[in-house]
């Protein structure tokens, strides 16, 4: 269930809908500055994981909408279901668990005689979990009778109210604080419990999140009133919990200088990347660091300076190769080069560069081979490679640090290039 042969540095748990996502921020400032914090200081010792409402369908749908990471471990609707790694592989014991004592039928039977329940659409409605929208006056009273009539028809069922609008029924063992329960057990087991466990939300849904034992918890600036109004009858005097400024994945980021759990600073908050020097150098950071580059270089956000060039060239193996999407190879010197000529070429345009699940592997010991996915939002169009990159810590003549001796790239799902014209790394 875990790609780390020990404990998590940290587990961050983070609901999606505004929480890591933002639907008020169209450029996605704030889940890109988490992206890069997570790449360049977390990804290859902490975990990642998304807890949302949405079920597979809309949570796929999301990651089609907004730059996002791809976490470690999902929980998809509501704490209800619960998959691994890429791949996406189910938990069946958390399946066979919920089936216990759970009775989907006896749910429909008994919500159809409320007339102020609206059904959500199909794709919302899954094995353990049957949703409907409530106006926001009529909650409270529909939560109460409702709950009455599936106790007396013997089912133990858990009726969460999100958003002002949303209303979920779920096996009373469901949900998203239950399902970080079995997690955190299930590590407990393998002897891999996280040394810290920050977990992020905004709406009803994630209160449960923030009564899980030791974790760490932000409510993001944005929560919504059932949240707060559960925080205050249950957890105010609870100091592992706090109800951030700031927006979001910034609130996330916020949290994190907070409670000291590690690095707070992201790439993307750093002006001079050139300047950005760790006392040990990272093949993670260096990573980050270099796409961030090329996007302000294309952007203009960096200056058109000789120097910029000077130093990546510096950086780069005189004999090093290229290897692009296309199966043309370049020499990393002549990339620069193309580079150079593309100044500014995306200024003024939507156009944002992230790198996800960047997992740099020490092959001997001055050599890292870094594996990532690069992503590029060009205008409306989206465009990944799976890279390679070989680091090198050896020629450092010119520079502290590492140098880059090789790249590769494969388009990812076969996807072409946006724009044939621009072949630099
Ligand atoms: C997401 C789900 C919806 C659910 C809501 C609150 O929006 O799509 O089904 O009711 O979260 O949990
Ligand atoms: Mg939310």
């Amino acid at each position: 269930m875990n790609r780390l042969a020990s404990s998590a540095r940290l587990m961050i748990v983070s609901d999606l809908d505004l929480t890591m996502v933002d639907h008020h921020d169209s450029e996605n400032l704030s889940l890109l500055r988490f992206n890069a914090l997570w790449e360049a200081n977390y990804r290859h010792d902490s975990l990642l994981v998304f807890s949302t409402g949405r079920s597979p369908t809309l949570y796929k749908q999301l990651r089609k909408e907004k730059p996002m990471l791809t976490p470690d471990i999902t929980i998809m609707s509501v704490g209800t279901e619960i998959t691994y790694g890429n791949s996406m592989v189910p938990d069946d014991g958390w399946v066979e668990f919920l089936n216990q004592k759970w009775d989907k039928n006896i749910v429909v039977e008994e919500t159809r005689k409320f007339s102020e329940l609206t059904l959500q659409s199909e794709t919302e409605q899954r094995p353990h979990k049957v949703s409907f929208y409530v106006q926001k006056d009529k909650a409270q009273e529909v939560m109460k009778a409702l709950s009455e009539r599936l106790e007396k028809r013997g089912l133990d069922a858990k009726i969460i109210y999100s958003g002002g609008m949303d209303l979920d029924i779920l096996p009373q063992g469901a949900g998203k604080g239950k399902a970080l329960a079995y997690l955190l057990e299930k590590f407990k087991t393998e002897d891999k419990l996280p040394h810290n466990t920050l977990v992020c939300g905004d709406s009803g849904n994630d209160a449960e999140l923030f009564s899980i034992p030791d974790v760490y918890g932000v409510m993001v600036s944005n929560a919504q009133e059932e949240l707060l109004q559960w925080h205050a009858a249950n957890a105010k005097d609870n100091p592992k919990i706090i109800h951030a400024s700031e927006r979001c994945a910034a609130g996330i980021i916020q949290a994190i200088g907070h409670f000291g759990l590690g690095p707070n600073t992201s790439p993307r908050d750093v002006t001079d990347l050139s300047d950005s020097k760790l006392e040990n150098f990272d093949p993670a950071y260096e990573v980050v660091k270099y796409y961030l580059f090329f996007e302000r270089w294309r952007r203009a956000e960096v200056e058109n300076s000789e120097l910029f060039v000077a130093n990546l060239k510096a950086v780069s193996y005189p004999s090093g190769v290229f290897v692009h999407p296309s199966g043309v190879e370049q020499s990393l010197h002549e990339c620069i080069d193309s580079l150079r000529r593309c100044y500014g070429d995306k200024q003024g345009k939507q156009f944002r560069v992230w790198v996800d699940q960047v997992l740099p592997e020490q092959i001997c010991s001055d050599a890292w081979l870094v594996r990532f996915k690069k992503w590029e939002l060009s205008g409306e169009e989206w465009q990944c490679c799976m890279t390679t990159a070989l680091l090198s810590s050896k020629d450092v003549s010119v520079v502290e640090g590492l140098t880059w001796v090789h790249v590769h790239q494969t388009w990812l799902n076969g996807a072409g290039p946006i724009d044939h014209t621009t072949w630099v790394c």
